[in-house]
């Protein structure tokens, strides 16, 4: 008989059966009526016994079991020594339900195994789900293999979202149809990665950013990962994520366990935007999120990369100052012998080759105009070309009797050791404590490809814990630092990082065609305020085009703004007009950064999105031109979801040096504005002008 709880979340509802041992989520969905009979939801679902299968259908529950007849792939792998242990059954226990109903912990056991399995449900603004496994034997290790959790999704999801990637090309969405068997994204990189960002959706076929129903699910972890979306032969459908662990990376002793990382989980009846807006309000609502006013910055790395001079770093600084630039970032090649790329990771003293008299000439020029100061480092890594490598060469990941294989002349260094931990960390400690630092770019720059030092074991997990332990202590250490996690640009964006830090370097392709999809792709995840999003040189380094400042600026627009230009080379024009957007910018962050992320639908050659006050009175939407279109002329411009009763004033921002495109006429209502409802605007849209391919047109309702 079902034993079912009830849990109320913000936008959805969670019934969850206890009485399978392993809880089974029997509705995960739309807000429930109060006079449900939820004992009846896994009644109207059971399912028939048909021939050719065991006499049971084992249910889809957070960790499906092998041993109970599930046909998947189990939730749990792992084994005792002789092999036993394999193919655990948990039985119920007891649970726990919080006075809100917003919270259950359910505890399992299998007597048989010597295991006990824990599993905690939170459905606030997005559901949450963890697992945790216990070795309740005396005297035997259990080898874990994995644990990852299992979200099943009704089978009318036949559509999965999922997103391909590499550097200065992450999170670009893609559709694949979801007709039978597995889809499957693993990673290996030991960050996050470029490739598989840790997130996937499934919905009905054809869900649209405001139509269909969709489920998404995160999980939120900076090491390796897998995540499955399978549908079995008997028709039904699950999402399954976990840490991927690499052989022998756990083993629990009589008496350990294992905690998975969480998952995080969205739904929404009405498509993709109200799913992820869920993401957005989850990290909102945590209290280390930030709440102040995201700084303007300049980041100097493709301004003058490793050439470092006081005085043409002063000279950018005052330029920075003067159009209203508030936070200054001196990026890589500030240290040890770091004049290129090849050396001095790990030797994290100011260089006197780069600067003679220390840090603080730069820092005092920078605070003296009003800016806060900001640094970079990459504390996980070390250059074999290093002081640090060649007093302690066995604090790299390498595995003995290997040649190692080097990225960008660089190894890991192995922070799983706690002499290389302690090193690290007193190192950078010393550097925020001797320097007024307000903000630290955290870059990480490299895969993990080898094992840990002299035992050679695998030591990706290790090193991700190291990881947060290293940012957690510096943050107690210096609670009023804020921490970038950048890894490459985008190779570690995830809600777990993002714990401990407060905004992302979202890609290193500044080229505002590739940000428009990239940053698209990262809006389903994260919110505007922690997307770091640049204003880069005329030509981007990395792709080779040429972008006006206005299509730029409008991409950069709604990010956590920042410049990154030689603004030294500018004309006086050019100055003013960075200063009108970094202006503007800020006059509306308090509604790009707390407002709903909108996007919208359009044929492939546009793309277009933008942010909505919470309680509808304003928005600040985006339409882009990708590339050539059928027609010269977009189409009106729907904006669904608006106040439908509330009347919207609509003017065209004035971004600077916008194109005039190929218009002989543009529509009356661009010099002065137009007013019209939100249904209007739902139902019919606006015309906007023809503009230009790679070019964007900014609005502003209110
Ligand atoms: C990779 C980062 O993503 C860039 O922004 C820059 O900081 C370089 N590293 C510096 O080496």
């Amino acid at each position: 008989l079902a034993d079912v709880i009830h849990l109320r979340g913000r936008a959805s509802d969670l019934v969850v059966d206890v009485s399978t041992g392993v809880p089974t989520i029997v509705y995960w969905g739309a807000p429930l009526d109060h006079g449900t009979d939820f004992s009846r939801l896994a009644a109207a679902l059971d399912r028939p016994l048909t021939h050719g299968s065991p006499d049971v259908v084992a249910p889809i529950s957070i960790v499906p079991e092998h041993g109970s007849g599930f046909p998947g792939r189990p939730g749990l792998s792992g084994h005792r020594r002789g092999g036993t242990a394999w193919a655990p059954r948990f039985a119920p226990v007891s649970h726990e339900i919080d006075v809100d109903d917003s919270r259950v912990v359910v505890y399992t056991v299998d007597e048989v195994a010597e295991l006990s399995l824990r599993v905690d449900f939170e459905l606030d603004q997005a559901l949450t789900v963890t697992a945790t496994l216990k070795n309740d034997s005396s005297t035997d290790r259990y080898l874990l293999g994995g644990l990852t959790i299992t979200l099943p999704i009704p089978e009318h999801a036949a559509e999965i979202g999922t997103f391909t990637g590499r550097w200065t090309r992450e999170l670009h969405p893609v559709r694949v149809p979801w007709e039978h068997g597995s889809f499957t994204s693993e990673n290996r990189r030991g960050r996050t990665s470029h490739e598989h960002p840790p997130l996937i959706f499934a919905g009905s076929p054809g869900y649209t950013e405001w139509s269909g129903s969709v489920w998404g699910a995160h999980l939120a972890w900076s090491g390796n990962h897998v995540v499955l979306a399978e549908r079995l032969p008997d028709g039904r459908r699950y999402l399954q994520l976990g840490e991927l662990l690499h052989p022998g990376e756990v083993s629990l002793e009589p008496g350990q366990s294992y905690r998975t990382p969480q998952v995080i989980a969205v739904h929404s009846c009405v498509g993709l935007t109200a799913a992820t807006q869920q993401f957005h309000r989850h990290l909102r609502a945590r209290p280390s999120h930030p709440s102040t006013p995201r700084p303007v910055l300049i980041n100097t790395w493709e301004a003058v990369y490793f050439d470092h001079d006081l005085d043409r770093l002063k000279q950018l600084a005052d330029r920075a100052a003067s159009v209203g630039i508030e936070r200054f970032v001196l990026d890589d090649g500030w240290f040890g012998s770091r004049r290129d790329d090849t050396s001095g990771l790990g030797d994290w003293w100011v260089s006197p080759d780069a600067h003679p008299d220390g840090l603080k000439p730069l820092i005092d020029h920078v605070t003296g105009l009003g800016m806060e100061f900001g640094i970079w480092v990459e504390p996980e890594m070390v250059n074999p070309d290093s002081d640090l490598y060649r007093a302690h060469p066995e604090w790299a990941l390498t595995t003995t009797g290997y040649e190692s294989v080097l990225a960008r002349h660089q190894l890991v260094l192995d922070l799983g050791n706690h002499q290389a931990f302690d090193h690290i960390l007193g190192h950078l400690d010393a550097l925020l404590r001797d320097h007024d630092i307000a903000f630290v770019k955290w870059d990480m720059n490299r895969d993990h490809i080898h094992g840990s030092g002299n035992t050679g074991a695998a030591g990706t997990r290790a090193q991700t814990l190291a990881l947060y332990r290293l940012l957690d202590e510096l943050g107690d250490r210096h609670p009023n630092v804020e921490i970038e996690s950048c890894s490459s640009g985008g190779a570690r964006i995830d809600h777990e990082v993002l714990r401990r830090t407060v905004r992302v370097w979202t890609s290193d392709c500044n080229d505002a065609l590739e940000r428009q999809t990239i940053q698209r792709g990262a809006s389903m995840l994260i919110p505007p305020e922690v997307t770091g999003a640049h204003i880069g040189p005329e030509r981007s380094h990395t792709t080779g085009r040429r972008h006006n400042l206005a299509f730029r600026a409008a991409t950069a627009f709604f990010g956590q703004l920042g410049v990154e230009w030689n603004l030294l080379d500018l004309t006086g024009d050019e100055l003013d007009q960075v200063g009108v957007v970094v202006a503007l910018h800020k006059r509306l962050r308090p509604l790009l950064h707390n407002g709903d992320v909108v996007r919208f639908d359009t044929e492939p050659a546009y793309s277009a999105h933008g942010v909505y006050a919470a309680d509808r009175s304003e928005a600040v939407v985006s339409f882009a031109v990708l590339t050539s279109a059928l027609s010269l002329t977009p189409p009106p411009f729907l904006l669904p979801g608006l106040d439908p009763t509330r009347s919207y004033c609509i003017t065209r921002l004035a971004v600077p040096d916008h194109p005039s495109g190929p218009n002989r006429r543009v529509p009356a209502w661009l010099a002065d504005g137009v007013t019209l409802t939100g249904a209007q605007l739902g139902a019919h849209g606006i015309q906007l002008p023809a503009i230009h391919p790679e070019s964007a047109i900014l609005l502003h309702l209110f």
